[in-house]
């Protein structure tokens, strides 16, 4: 028997920003927020270094500004930046009046009474944190809000497969109605209809064998918005943080920019240092320089790391700001007190996503993206770090402001068709799934990771379409399973970098190859927008 559930507001995902929006919309509407795991688990819940807003008079807007647009390389919505640097302050203060934790330091160091540590790109202290924990103190802070407040409804573990619109029901108008979710516990496809739906989905750096991020990261949210006809933009630059913990067991391990803006330095092997040979900010270049460098370093000595040193500085002070990294790694054996420890780049955040405005309205009508899914400009082809929640916790605010305004007028969504189930069977065959998932991240990584070529593009092309077809064959033979869903997200989502990679004849930020190693000096430099309706053969082999 079909359950029906209906909201004002249906939010897809409990990150900072389907958090922060379900909140904001909660005192005018009735929502519901999907996570497809438990609440916490996503993202923002490892986020360490923290939230970058000018809360220091020596500091100014227009030099956060600067900094943003630097990183940028050139792609940065200007105004979109000024908008999300000037709102930083005011979602600070909301999180802090909702009990947000931040580290606090005697007034006497600091005019505002809370810690600013410095990141790469930076070039002041403007990143407030938790410790190097701020994810899961502003994930519980969110959580514990949205648990007790009446008008929100909570889905954990409950994953959405499809968005529900006019244009596949065939009604004159193309709006978002709502989505297919898999209740992952009972195995059951539900509709769930409302009047404004929000994805905030997260990521996508799944699609790389080696990443800081969690298993939801499957760019869910890409998928489903491509599938429902919405534009997508600057997929190439995925961005791989310099430094996560090198150990076979230490997966998703990240240790924070802040211990390079604190007077970590990266070593090679044989303890020289070297980031000062390739850029003057040295180990507080842009994240797209560093990670490059390291790679370049590793390939050059044939070494399987470098080292991360931070042992000169007083023992208590790094057990003090970093006791969540001290800890991991100790655990794998290293003790960041006295000695420096292995680091490699891993994927770890997609700039590019669901183009929005600065509403986070998409193409399509009532659907709206916020947070990492998003691309709204304001990251351009390299994000500067701790620029990402704020994000979400701004464009969570800007998207609740603009559907609160069409809350009486937007119509109520007609009842969809329930899931036809009618024409599959269990699936016989589960490794397969489990096999094209490895293969899919193990290309990716191979072929369309740090360094990229003509030639490795047009390779992992080939391997994605082929992935492609196989998986749209299965998904339309058997029953779904979370595992087949995130599958077919993600060989869509790598085959969608793929193809904004190789329209990219140029070097910039995070795309960088070999066969054009320079950035195109035309102005003003493109952003790679891709409109599925222009997408021809996305399913067939390419020659
Ligand atoms: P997420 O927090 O990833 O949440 C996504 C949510 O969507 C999850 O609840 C998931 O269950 C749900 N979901 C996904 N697909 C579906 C589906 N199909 N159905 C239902 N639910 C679904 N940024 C900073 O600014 N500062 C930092 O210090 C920082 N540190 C970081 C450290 C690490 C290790 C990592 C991985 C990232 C870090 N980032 C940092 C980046 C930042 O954490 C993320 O960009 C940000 O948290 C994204 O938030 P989000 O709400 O968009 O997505
Ligand atoms: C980090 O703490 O290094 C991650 C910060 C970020 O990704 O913004």
């Amino acid at each position: 028997m079909q359950e029906s559930f209906n909201f004002d507001v249906l939010v897809i995902g409990s990150g900072a920003a389907g958090l922060s929006v379900a909140l904001r919309m909660a005192e005018r509407a009735r929502v519901a927020v999907l996570s497809k795991g438990p609440i916490k688990e996503g993202n923002t819940f490892y986020a360490q270094g923290g939230i970058a807003a000018v809360l220091d008079d020596r500091d100014s807007t227009e030099s956060h500004i600067e900094d943003t647009i630097n990183a940028g390389a050139g792609l940065c919505d200007p105004g979109i930046v000024r908008l999300t640097v000037e709102r930083a302050p005011a979602a600070v203060r909301w999180l802090i009046d909702l009990g947000m934790p931040f580290t606090r330091e005697a007034e006497d160091q600091t005019p505002n009474g809370y810690h600013l540590t410095r990141e790469g790109g930076h070039s002041h202290r403007r990143v407030i944190h938790a410790a190097d924990a701020t994810g899961e103190a502003l994930e519980n802070t969110l959580e514990q809000q949205v648990r007790n407040h009446p008008n929100i409804k909570l889905f954990e573990r409950h994953l959405a497969v499809d968005l529900i619109t006019g244009t596949k029901l065939g009604l004159a108008s193309g709006r978002c109605l709502g989505a297919y979710v898999l209740d992952r516990v009972r195995g059951h496809v539900d509709p769930f209809t409302a009047r404004f739906v929000v994805i905030a989905t997260g990521g996508a750096s799944k699609v790389y064998l080696y990443t800081s991020n969690p298993d939801t990261a499957t760019g869910d949210g890409i998928a489903m918005a491509w599938r429902a006809g919405c534009r997508v933009g600057n997929l190439e630059f995925n961005q791989f943080h310099p430094t996560c913990l090198y150990h076979p067991k230490a997966k998703s391990s990240l240790v924070t920019e802040a211990v390079r803006g604190e007077g970590g330095k990266l070593l090679l092997p044989d303890g020289s240092q070297f980031m000062q040979r390739f850029d003057p900010r040295g180990e507080l270049a842009p994240r797209d320089i560093v990670a490059r460098v390291i790679d370049h370093e590793m390939k050059r000595l044939g070494a399987e790391c470098v080292y991360l040193d931070i042992s000169h500085k007083p023992s208590e002070f790094i057990r003090n700001y970093f006791p969540n990294v001290y800890a991991r790694c100790l655990e794998f054996g290293f003790d960041m007190t006295r000695e420096p420890i292995p680091v490699v780049p891993a994927a770890h955040y997609t700039c590019g996503g669901v183009m929005t405005d600065k509403h986070g309205c998409t193409d399509v009508e009532g659907l709206y993206a916020v947070g990492e899914v998003a691309f709204t400009g304001l990251h351009g082809a390299n994000r500067m770090a701790s620029n990402s929640l704020l994000e979400c916790l701004v464009f969570g605010a800007a998207a609740s402001e603009h559907i609160s305004a069409q809350l009486d007028s937007a119509p109520q969504p007609p009842t969809p068709p329930p899931w036809d189930e009618s024409r599959v069977t269990d699936s016989d065959e589960e490794v397969v799934v489990s096999h094209n998932w490895e293969e899919l991240r193990h290309f990716m990584w191979d072929y369309v990771g740090i360094v990229r070529t003509d030639k490795r593009l047009q390779r992992a092309r080939r391997r994605a379409e082929l992935l492609l077809h196989e998986i749209d064959e299965y998904y339309g033979n058997f029953r779904i399973t979370n595992d087949l869903i995130e599958l077919r997200n993600l060989a869509m989502v790598a085959n969608l970098i793929i193809r904004s990679a190789q329209e990219r004849k140029e070097s910039r930020g995070l795309h960088y190859t070999l066969d054009y190693p320079h950035r195109d000096p035309s102005h003003p430099p493109a952003n790679t927008i891709l409109t599925p309706a222009n997408f021809a053969g996305r399913h067939r082999p390419a020659a």
